[in-house]
């Protein structure tokens, strides 16, 4: 099962580095536009082989290393500097994409694509546009890293695994993202019965998720473990056709009069990409919060295309 990752960056480095240590993949190609990059990273990884569980094989490459490839994920682009927010890098990232994404379909239009680069909805979108791919194919690595922020946080407070909490966010990966409050829990229990409960202490957590990323970064140039142990998730959910459900950006197109834009929404994933997006009712509030969310990407995605998007 081979995977190839598109960008030599912390995000890309680092997810190739927790797939070898993870073992469900037997092939990696690290493409970077800098081979030489590319071909340190891979050459570093590959002198940890001998003391892995598991054989992998692990090389850099051009886009042509994109062939054969189960999952093309992309994590390439212009990153944010410190203080800029996602939808900052929107033009610079729209230029690459324009160019990337039809040079990677000349070598590889079977794979999924899971895009992380940000802003990740609208690089989604773009990548559905200029691939021509079905939009079941074409996923956003979205919500699922704020969500285990927030399970992170929620768990802190709560003192329990992280893993037992139940804490949806969905819409924009940015600032306009929404928490399911309605359908927090933990293993089931919703969090107003839990002993800690304080509905101010969580606007705080919340607030904290939104944050997550800026908070890392005012010590670090980057995130990166909790982004690669996301995307690896999704990564795995595919290759090992798990049916798991995860909030990927995806192509929305009729929640609560919705349409035509990417963003995350809990959806089953397994082999062939995105088998079903779920579309659970949401309260007042949750319904309003995901209009404007989606509004701020459309008005983000107009002004990086012709093409209508309303
Ligand atoms: C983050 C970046 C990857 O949230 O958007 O860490």
């Amino acid at each position: 099962m081979k995977v190839a990752i598109i960008g030599a960056g912390h995000i890309g480095t680092t997810l190739a580095y927790t797939l070898m240590i993870k073992g469900f993949v037997s092939e990696i190609a690290i493409v970077n536009r800098t081979r030489e990059k590319a071909y340190g990273e891979a050459l570093d990884m590959t002198h940890a082989l001998a003391s892995a569980s598991h054989s992998v094989k692990i090389y850099s490459g051009d886009y042509r290393a994109c062939e054969g490839a189960e999952i093309i994920v992309v994590t390439a682009g212009a990153a944010t500097a410190k203080g800029q927010s996602r939808l900052e890098i929107v033009a610079a990232n729209a230029a690459i994409f324009r160019e990337m994404i039809p040079e990677v379909m000349k070598y590889n239009s079977e794979a999924v694509v899971v895009l992380v680069t940000n802003p990740v909805d609208v690089n989604t979108w773009l990548t559905l546009r200029y691939s021509g791919l079905p939009w079941q194919r074409v996923i956003g690595s979205g919500t699922v890293l704020d969500c285990q922020r927030f399970q992170s946080f929620l768990s802190r407070h709560f003192n329990v695994h992280p893993g037992n909490v139940q804490g949806l966010i969905i819409g924009e990966h940015g600032e306009s993202m929404i928490p399911l409050w309605s359908r927090a829990s933990i293993c089931g229990i919703p969090l107003t019965e839990f002993p800690g409960y304080d509905r101010e202490e969580m606007e705080d957590i919340f607030d904290m998720t939104r944050r997550g990323a800026a908070m890392v970064r005012v010590t670090k140039d980057s995130t990166e473990y909790a982004t690669a142990m996301s995307v690896s998730r999704t990564v795995e959910a595919i290759l090992l056709d798990k049916k798991e459900v995860l909030t990927v950006s995806t192509l929305v197109s009729d929640y609560y009069g919705v349409g035509n834009v990417c963003l995350s929404m809990p959806s089953i994933v397994g082999k062939r990409g995105i088998e079903r997006v779920l579309t659970p009712q949401l309260a007042d509030d949750e319904r309003d919060k995901l209009l404007r969310s989606a509004a701020v990407l459309k008005g983000v995605l107009a002004s990086v295309t012709d093409e209508p998007t309303a």
